[in-house]
């Protein structure tokens, strides 16, 4: 056994409130000395307990804590590498700040035991815990554990502990009191990561790392730390928001025009179509199948003509194929993954065996990003990344040896900042590292646009360079239920743009289960119905008249209530702060939220209460009923929507995409608090391109204030240089007061007054 034998001396700074593990251990024996023969056990178990806590668990010690941030430490193990754990996670290096702040309680412990880091916290008091990114099982994660290897895992059970697509080291934990901390463990080793009440623990199988933890007054600004550390999204173009139709496949270019005219002879809203992978010719990336997709500039022509956008699916696995110009550029570029042998690692994909970029290295990142290019200039406007953790279908092993992606050994070579590692190391980076190759080469083919890129593998961190789902779910109700709390752990761990397949991917779907999906689907923050090749159809018309009907409600709901959800984009952008959030962010004191999943927050001031919820646990307060379109209260598909007392919903008029002009007029749904006052935020611009960034937009404050009985809704104050004026001369109020609606209209410029019968 290649064991360090590190000594267990404590740092010197550790703080008195959370006990050491060997500490512990010390205290509960000894409670058996009374008797010798107690005694003699209570010695042999202090034997077996220096083996266990020295030998076999060699407890590493903190070499190097400081302060990075703001209620932010880093915590640096004796003996760690970066060139063995370099980052992935991180955005930039963190740059010391000075000591650990005084008082500071969360401290981690490092072991290193045969070739393989751990660390864990323990816990003290009442925490709940969340977060570990993309995971099954319950949102509250008290007592769960995942497995931390980036896997093809379709049809996955709802349980907790099933590998799926994503790598997220990282917890939340919220005290009784409702201030939080966080740990990110700054590795992509394969790893196992533990949410006992007690103990936050990861295992992993390589080298040791670092881990930061951050410990502020509330979840959110825990949230903003993490996105100090890691990063923010891209501000994503507004068509993104919309709804997207997707099908495994829609098989050519004829059925691609189908389905976009039905959308609008059908009055149905839609903004983006996409190409699964039957649009490739033999499923070469970056071609085009000569007889089904002859013409893809002008199926996109159509397409854009039509107010619609449309996304590709590009995979990681190239066909290994000496006719095919992508392998051979490749091959001449020498940037496949190589076996230690030299030889290039083959494994099967869709057409057949493949060659994969070795995207550890700076050269295999270029390589591929000037392949979108000649791609995107085809009129593509987004990209959807899948396959790419990477799996690889080794059904020509036996069962038992099957990995499902590469060996762990295969080596990977690195280059720039990272350093050559096996795939154990790089595994989980390597969705992460693709995304990365992908968005610049879309920056670069399109500099103007703003990118959109749609991942299925990836690593904490990753949303810095792309939006995601949450893989092959299942059409039936544990998975309609579960897409609620897998996007609400996403959120919790830095990726706020995700949503699940609406209908379910898997198994065919009926009316009811389409219906009920997609009416409270339209706020989750990515909105995408697709299918599984060989399951029924199911596009918003396909289930009959009656769901057709239900579906359009749903998705005018949606396309109403775009400016508050560009507005809360916006400020994930800019914040970190997740875009859809748990019930229990309206208030983290009241611990009877902490484990609702059921409803959600859509930003601060909006309650969602899907229609399958059955005794959802709601915040208390002022909560109105709010409305956005005709016929919706009595369809028993749709989402409840509730407005919090004390804000100012900004909502648009029922557009048909994002093409169409969403103000006219600018709707304010108004809900007072107990001192009858209300704000709220709207953020516009040109909804893509960069010129938000020198102060085109607009960031509108609106505030409602009551005095005897009229309410007074004004613009409050204005950022950014873009004329909003002429996108928005008409203002169209509802207020929501003790369960009646007022109505009342301006101008931007003179606010409206509303009168209101208190009786
Ligand atoms: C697997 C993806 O998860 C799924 O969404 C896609 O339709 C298929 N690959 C085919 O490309």
């Amino acid at each position: 056994m290649n064991t360090h034998h590190y000594t267990a001396s404590m740092p010197p700074e550790r703080g008195t409130s959370i006990a050491p593990a060997n500490v512990l251990w010390q205290e509960a024996a000894c409670s058996t000395w009374p008797c010798p023969m107690l005694l003699m056990k209570g010695l042999l178990a202090l034997v077996w307990i220096f083996c266990v806590l020295y030998v076999d668990a060699a407890t590493v010690p903190i070499q190097k804590s400081s302060r990075v941030g703001e209620g932010i430490v880093e915590f640096i193990p004796q003996g760690f590498d970066p060139s063995q754990t370099p980052s992935l996670i991180l955005k930039e290096e963190p740059v010391s700040l000075g000591k650990t702040p005084t008082g500071w309680t969360l401290y981690p412990e490092f072991t290193f035991t045969a070739n393989k880091a751990s660390a864990s916290l323990q816990l003290t008091g009442e925490i709940s815990l969340y977060g570990g990114g993309e995971v099954t099982g319950p949102l509250l994660r008290n007592g769960q554990y995942i497995k931390l290897w980036n896997t093809d895992t379709g049809a996955y059970g709802v349980d907790g502990g099933k590998r799926l697509y994503q790598s997220h080291p990282w917890v939340l934990g919220v005290r009784r009191d409702g201030t939080a901390f966080g740990i990110l463990f700054d590795t992509s080793w394969k790893s196992e990561l533990t949410t006992n009440s007690n103990k936050i623990e990861l295992n992993t199988e390589g080298a040791l790392f670092r881990i930061y933890i951050i410990d502020r007054a509330s979840p959110k600004e825990v949230l903003k730390g993490l996105a100090e550390l890691t990063g923010t999204i891209q501000m994503p173009a507004r068509w993104t928001l919309g709804y997207h139709q997707c099908r495994f496949s829609y098989g050519t270019e004829e059925r691609v025009r189908e389905i976009a005219d039905t959308f609008r002879a059908k009055n149905l809203p839609c903004d983006v179509i996409w190409m699964d992978i039957d649009y490739m010719d033999g499923y070469r990336v970056f071609t085009f199948h000569p007889q089904n997709f002859p013409d893809p500039r002008a199926l996109n022509d159509d397409l854009h003509k039509k107010g619609f956008h449309a996304v590709y699916m590009i995979d990681p696995g190239v066909k290994a194929d000496n006719n095919y110009s992508v392998y051979q550029s490749g091959k001449s570029n020498d940037v496949w993954v190589k076996r230690s042998n030299g030889q290039e690692y083959q494994g099967k994909v869709w057409p057949g065996y493949c060659t994969f970029p070795d995207f550890t290295m700076p050269k295999a990142r270029e390589w591929w990003a000037q392949l979108y290019k000649d791609f995107l200039a085809k009129g593509i406007d987004g990209v959807w990344n899948d396959m790419n953790e990477p799996a690889v279908n080794d059904d020509d092993i036996p069962e038992n040896q099957r990995l499902g992606t590469m060996p762990y050994d295969t080596p990977h070579r690195g280059g720039g900042n990272l350093p050559a590692g096996s795939h154990l190391l790089y595994h989980n980076a390597y969705g992460r590292l693709m995304v990365e190759a992908s968005l610049n080469g879309i920056l670069a083919a399109n500099p103007e646009k703003r990118p959109f890129l749609l991942t299925r593998a990836n690593l904490l961190g990753g949303q810095r360079y792309a939006a995601t789902w949450t893989g092959d779910n299942w059409a039936g109700w544990e998975h309609l239920k579960l897409s609620v709390p897998m996007s609400l752990s996403l959120g919790l761990s830095g990726q706020p743009f995700s949503g699940p397949d609406i209908g379910g991917f898997l198994n065919n779907t009926d009316g009811d289960l389409w219906a009920h999906w997609l009416g409270f689907g339209v706020f989750l923050p990515f909105v995408r119905g697709h299918a599984c090749a060989g399951t029924n159809d199911k596009e918003p018309w396909a289930f009959g008249a009656e769901i057709e009907k239900t579906s359009r409600i749903a998705l005018e709901r949606r396309y109403r209530l775009l400016p508050y959800i560009y507005t809360l984009f916006y400020e994930a952008h800019q914040t970190g702060l997740p875009v859809m959030a748990p019930v229990f962010f309206a208030n983290p004191q009241d611990l009877r939220l902490r484990n609702e999943e059921q409803a959600f927050l859509l930003g601060d001031n909006l309650l969602v209460i899907p229609a399958f919820a059955e005794n959802p646990t709601l915040p208390f307060g002022i909560w109105e009923n709010l409305n956005l379109i005709d016929g919706e209260q009595s369809d028993k598909y749709q989402a409840k929507l509730k407005i919090k007392g004390g804000s100012i919903i900004p909502a648009g008029k029922i557009i048909r995409n994002t093409n169409e002009k969403s103000f006219d007029p600018l709707s304010l749904f108004v809900c007072l608090d107990e001192s009858g006052k209300a704000a709220g935020q709207l953020y516009w611009d040109a909804g893509d391109g960069w010129d938000f960034l020198c102060g085109d937009y607009s960031l509108l404050t609106f505030s409602a204030e009551k005095t005897a009985n009229t309410v007074k809704i004004n613009l409050l104050s204005k950022q950014g240089n873009r004329k909003i004026e002429k996108e928005i001369d008409k203002i169209k109020v509802e207020l929501l007061l003790n369960g009646k609606v007022y109505t009342g209209s301006g101008s931007l410029k003179n606010g409206v007054n509303i009168s209101i019968n208190l009786i």
